[in-house]
């Protein structure tokens, strides 16, 4: 992208022209502009929510994307969700990425679907994506469809986790010759140093930077963050009917982690299957806004991974980029331990 020599040098920090190889990832409803842009500015790359950006703060797309610019002129990235859904969404994800190449975004983050339309709309402009993959069936797919890079969704992931452990999924992509990203329980500047030394090109990272202060969540979440061990967080289907890592308060005990009966024959149902994930999607949208702007009790959803167990405190969002960057420069990667993230 652009001639550029790297704090931390990894074919993901060479390749975006950005210092630090930690993404913010992506959050619905957690990436608020002034997230995005503190952890651009400190080094890394902070992913803009299109959903976020425009329906939870408020922004028309552009001039959200212009608020971030306002804050810095580093690099940022966008989230783009290709998941089959109304053709309506999809027009509107196309737009918001036009005008996102016209605002200068060049890394994208593809989550779920074919993200070939997303290669071909920015790959002229020399555009950058990566795709988050939890197996080596869709990160195949994903390469066919022309991606560029993968972003490998473990089992610890905060938002919706994969199934295999940061090692085990390395070891099942790792060969495929495109760089790959963890992205799943890194909460801290071990866990960061540890990914890269395993072979992962960057991190990307979501819980952590929930509790930051520039994260515009109600401050009950960001204590909740702070206060939850690995072992409260759980996995429920009732939020969007596939799993989704969740802090296990009131409401998760009460409740369950099983969508009902109903809805469950309807999942099962080849007919009725993408109208019932449509109904679980919309009623996720409508319900999770609360968790960046309103008041939060424990009879609402906490959306938290195992990487809570890294977060110890309330942290400005630039000084975690650069704390994590300078404890992983001091170690040799010899001195890293081996042991799980
Ligand atoms: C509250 C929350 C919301 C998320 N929303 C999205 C999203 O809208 N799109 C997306 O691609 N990933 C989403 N993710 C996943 C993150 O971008 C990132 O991959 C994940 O948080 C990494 O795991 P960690 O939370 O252990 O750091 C979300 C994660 C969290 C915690």
């Amino acid at each position: 992208m652009m001639d550029h020599s790297p704090l931390i040098d990894t074919p993901l920090t060479r390749a975006l022209g950005i210092d630090v190889p930690l993404i913010c990832g992506a959050m619905y409803p957690c990436s608020n502009p002034e997230l995005i842009a503190t952890v651009s500015e400190a080094g890394g790359i902070g992913i803009v929510q299109p959903i976020s950006l425009t329906y939870v703060y408020g922004h028309d797309f552009r001039e959200g994307l212009r608020r971030i610019r306002e804050l810095t002129d580093k690099p940022i990235g966008m989230n783009v969700l290709t998941e089959k859904s109304s053709e309506r969404y999809l027009d509107r994800m196309r737009r918001w990425l036009d005008i996102a190449v016209e605002e200068g975004v060049r890394f994208f983050v593809s989550s779920l679907g074919d993200p070939r339309w997303i290669v071909e709309s920015v790959e002229g402009v020399g555009g950058l994506v990566y795709h988050d993959v939890t197996e080596r069936r869709w990160a195949q797919k994903a390469i066919d469809s022309g991606v560029h890079g993968l972003i490998a969704v473990n089992s610890r992931a905060g938002g919706h986790a994969g199934a295999l452990s940061p090692e085990a999924l390395l070891d099942e992509i790792g060969d495929l010759g495109l760089p790959v990203a963890c992205a799943g329980g890194v909460g801290d500047a071990a866990g960061f140093a540890r990914a890269l030394s395993m072979g992962y090109v960057g991190v990307q990272a979501g819980t952590r930077f929930i509790a930051t202060t520039e994260c515009a969540s109600p401050e009950e979440y960001k204590r909740a963050v702070v206060e939850a061990g690995e072992e409260d967080i759980v996995l429920t289907h009732r939020l969007t009917a596939v799993p989704v890592a969740v802090i296990n308060n009131e409401r998760v005990k009460r409740e369950g982690t099983e969508v009902p009966w109903l809805a469950r024959r309807l999942l099962a149902n080849a007919r009725t299957k993408h109208w019932i994930r449509a109904f679980y999607s919309l009623k996720s949208v409508l319900g999770l806004k609360k968790a960046a702007t309103g008041k939060m009790s424990p009879t609402d959803y906490f959306q938290a991974g195992k990487s809570v167990a890294g977060v110890d405190a309330i942290e400005n969002a630039g000084d975690i980029v650069r704390r994590w960057a300078e404890e992983t420069g001091s170690q040799k990667s010899s001195d890293i331990p081996g042991q799980p993230l």
